[in-house]
């Protein structure tokens, strides 16, 4: 039986919104998230998945982009913590009047609310929101920069797989450029000591690279027998201005994840995406439904993991009301 200890550095974590905000040593940080992350994916194996530990709290979604998973997610997450849920649609709400961010952010916080979690199109939007605010700020994904909870369930469903990230060969294929969570996985995934090595056309690059700590390859054939795990992007079509590709054919031809490619990964290397994916262009519906295809994992792990953020970001300290006695 389990029997969660408190967290001795709980109520550190202000904000979260980027991977550096799990303080000077990330890996730490993270393994803190793994950790709570594991007793709330015990919670949710329960038949009544629900513990008391945020009850009282209001958690509102502020969501200026559209989203399936993470709004979800969060929001389950929050309704198994037992925290009150506010939800707020920027097509319905006064924004569309022409209210600015700042005097919707007064006014939902004149509500009393505890914590904001916001997805932007714009970069930098969350960390605004967090200087104005009282309340915690989650970045659900702010324009290309980053997407930090996204990392975190990542993380754990690799470290479900295979013990750890250490030494691991993660390749991170596909539009990267405008990939947040391209950005915040690099910042994990190497923080644990895995290897990444970004694998995309020229274009499809960060117009500067320096400063990551990747490799980068041109080529997705001659990496497949060396990977532990095959990371696909989605083509981010509604952020690109310009034509970055020749033709989608083309990069299906090249990067595209289909059944020969997959056969040539080693038996046990797994396949991952943030979703929503497209079958068809960065991975087949064949290959997007073998067991070692991991995506369906990583929606299920991002409920447990935004109950350890929410929890670590909100919880009194005093434990979090589902200690099994053991
Ligand atoms: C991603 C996002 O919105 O950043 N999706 C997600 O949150 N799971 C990736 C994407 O849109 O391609």
């Amino acid at each position: 039986m389990t029997r969660l200890v408190t967290n001795p550095r709980h109520g550190a974590l202000r904000n979260l919104l980027t991977i550096a905000d799990l303080g000077p040593d990330v890996a730490a940080g993270i393994d803190e998230v793994m950790n709570l992350t594991d007793s709330f994916v015990e919670v949710s194996e329960r038949t009544i998945p629900k513990v008391p530990a945020l009850r009282g709290r209001t958690v509102v979604s502020l969501f200026f982009e559209d989203s399936t998973r993470t709004r979800l997610s969060f929001e389950t997450a929050a309704k198994r913590l037992s925290a009150d849920t506010m939800n707020f649609s920027v097509a319905t709400s006064s924004v569309k009047k022409g209210e600015s961010l700042r005097d919707t952010i007064e006014t939902i916080e004149a509500m009393g609310v505890d914590a904001i979690v916001v997805r932007h199109s714009s970069a930098g939007v969350p960390l605004q929101i967090a200087r104005w605010a009282q309340s915690a700020v989650i970045n659900a994904g702010d324009g290309w920069h980053e997407h930090p909870t996204q990392a975190l369930l990542d993380c754990y469903t690799i470290r479900q797989r295979f013990g750890d990230l250490a030494g691991r060969r993660i390749a991170i294929v596909g539009d990267i450029r405008h990939s947040r969570v391209a950005r915040s996985d690099v910042a994990a995934f190497t923080a644990l000591g895995a290897e990444v090595t970004l694998v995309a056309p020229p274009t499809l690059l960060p117009p500067s690279l320096e400063g990551w700590p990747v490799k980068v390859s041109h080529d997705l054939d001659e990496m497949l027998p060396e990977l532990d795990v095959c990371y696909l992007l989605r083509m981010q079509r509604e952020r690109m201005t310009e034509a970055l590709i020749p033709s989608l054919r083309e990069y299906v031809t090249r990067f595209g994840l289909d059944a020969a490619r997959a056969d040539r990964l080693p038996d046990d290397a797994l396949v991952m995406h943030p979703g929503p994916m497209n079958r068809g262009v960065e991975i087949t519906a064949e290959v997007a439904d073998r067991p070692n295809t991991v995506i369906i994992d990583q929606v299920r792990n991002g409920v447990a993991v935004r109950m350890a953020v929410l929890f670590l970001l909100l919880g009194s300290g005093t434990g979090w009301g589902g200690e099994v006695e053991g």
